[in-house]
């Protein structure tokens, strides 16, 4: 387990981490309980459910399963009802929209809701609604580039940021994209059928094959000929530009590939998340802070807590497949940025809605340094699975 290895003064720091956590949560989820929220302006959680987006989409928004999955922890830790209660919520609004959606985010929106519903209290028409989300999920593989199809399902092109070269949609897959292939591997897994993670398997291939660069970083976007599978081009997409290493994506990238490794025990996939790890943790700077790229220029600061803390669950989770010296020094990383976020980019007061301060959506979009829900996700996934507690979700 986790946390015998960790130092006394380490599990110090854990316990206490731990009940900062339950005693701030435990009020946002009062104030928060009929939300789902995506972040926290001024100290105040928006709504999703509730926003008024083009078509109704911001109830799908592809961050609204991280509220859910934040109360099943805490349920899990702690066995309070009032947090199922309100993660369920969460699962009421989504099940409904689930043919809404032509995205990938089907996994980020349905692994912490209903399949860690199921997963934690067995609850069958949760695995239900699991099952018939891997199935929309699977419905986007496309054969000819072995990959799953990002967004969108027609025939479109569109620049992700404003001012970048077009993408063509029907062709482009992310590096985001491997931390929905769980949802694949688990439906294989609870159904007996074996399509679903052949699927996410061809998926990971080809990502390892045209997302990973040489030196460990990894490309945002890579856009493929819908037809023939050629690579035609790649984006820079959410980060400072086209070459560069956004921090989240290399996040997506380490804790996808780790993840991949331990449904199927690959070892191609562990050696891939071990050469992004080594690469990532190479770039953390001194102070433990992580930026939005880690190309991007000393000034502006843009700082991303969202990549460090995915970075943190994906090194912890790869902390034990791995020899011990090793597993330490990815311990002694994820540690090093979760603290440094405790230290300069946490608010712990409880009249306030969110945990983490500085996340950013991408380098040059609006939103930089500010609180997200999936930070505050990752955050609390992580310190509790330092505890030896933390359900396995990816
Ligand atoms: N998956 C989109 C993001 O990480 O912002």
């Amino acid at each position: 387990m986790v946390y015998e290895k960790l130092t006394a003064e380490e599990k110090k720091w854990v316990d206490e981490n731990v009940h900062k956590i339950e005693k701030k949560l435990v009020k946002v989820r009062e104030r928060s309980a009929r939300k789902i929220p995506s972040q926290a302006v001024d100290g105040v959680h928006d709504d999703k459910a509730a926003e008024e987006g083009p078509s109704g989409m911001t109830r799908t928004f592809w961050t609204n399963g991280f509220w859910a999955g934040m109360m099943w922890q805490l349920y899990d830790a702690t066995k309070d009802e009032r947090y199922a209660k309100v993660a369920r919520y969460t699962e009421s609004v989504l099940n409904p929209c689930l043919l809404e959606i032509e995205s990938h985010d089907i996994g980020y929106l349905w692994l912490p809701g209903s399949v860690l519903d199921y997963k934690i209290t067995g609850n069958e028409q949760a695995m239900a609604d699991g099952l018939t989300a891997a199935k929309w999920l699977a419905g986007r593989f496309n054969p000819a580039c072995g990959v799953i199809r990002a967004w969108g399902g027609g025939n479109e092109s569109m620049p992700l940021v404003k001012g970048a070269p077009p993408v063509h949609m029907a062709g482009a897959t992310i590096i985001d994209c491997m931390l929905n292939l769980p949802l694949l591997y688990w439906a294989s897994e609870t159904s007996g059928d074996p399509r679903f993670k052949l699927i996410a398997m061809r998926h990971a291939d080809t990502t390892r094959k045209h997302f990973v660069r040489e030196n460990g970083s990894v490309i945002h976007i890579v856009e493929f000929d819908p037809e023939s599978g050629e690579v035609k081009t790649d984006h820079g997409g959410q980060g400072y530009g086209r070459g560069s290493s956004w921090t989240r994506g290399q996040a997506w990238g380490l804790y996808g590939f780790t993840s991949s490794y331990r449904h199927t025990q690959k070892k191609e996939y562990l050696e891939t998340a071990e050469k992004i790890a080594s690469y990532f943790i190479a770039n953390i700077p001194e102070n433990g802070l992580i930026p939005s790229d880690f190309c991007q220029p000393e000034e502006p600061w843009v700082q991303d807590d969202i990549g460090a803390c995915a970075a943190a669950c994906g090194l912890i989770e790869l902390s034990g497949l791995v020899p011990e010296e090793t597993g330490r020094n990815y311990l002694d990383a994820a540690i090093k940025m979760l603290r440094a976020i405790d230290e300069k980019s946490a608010d712990w007061s409880e009249d306030t809605d969110g945990i983490t301060q500085n996340g950013t959506t991408g380098y040059h979009m609006p939103g930089r340094n500010m609180n997200y829900v999936y930070a505050d996700y990752f955050y609390v996934e992580a310190v509790l699975k330092l505890q030896g507690k933390g359900v396995f979700v990816w």
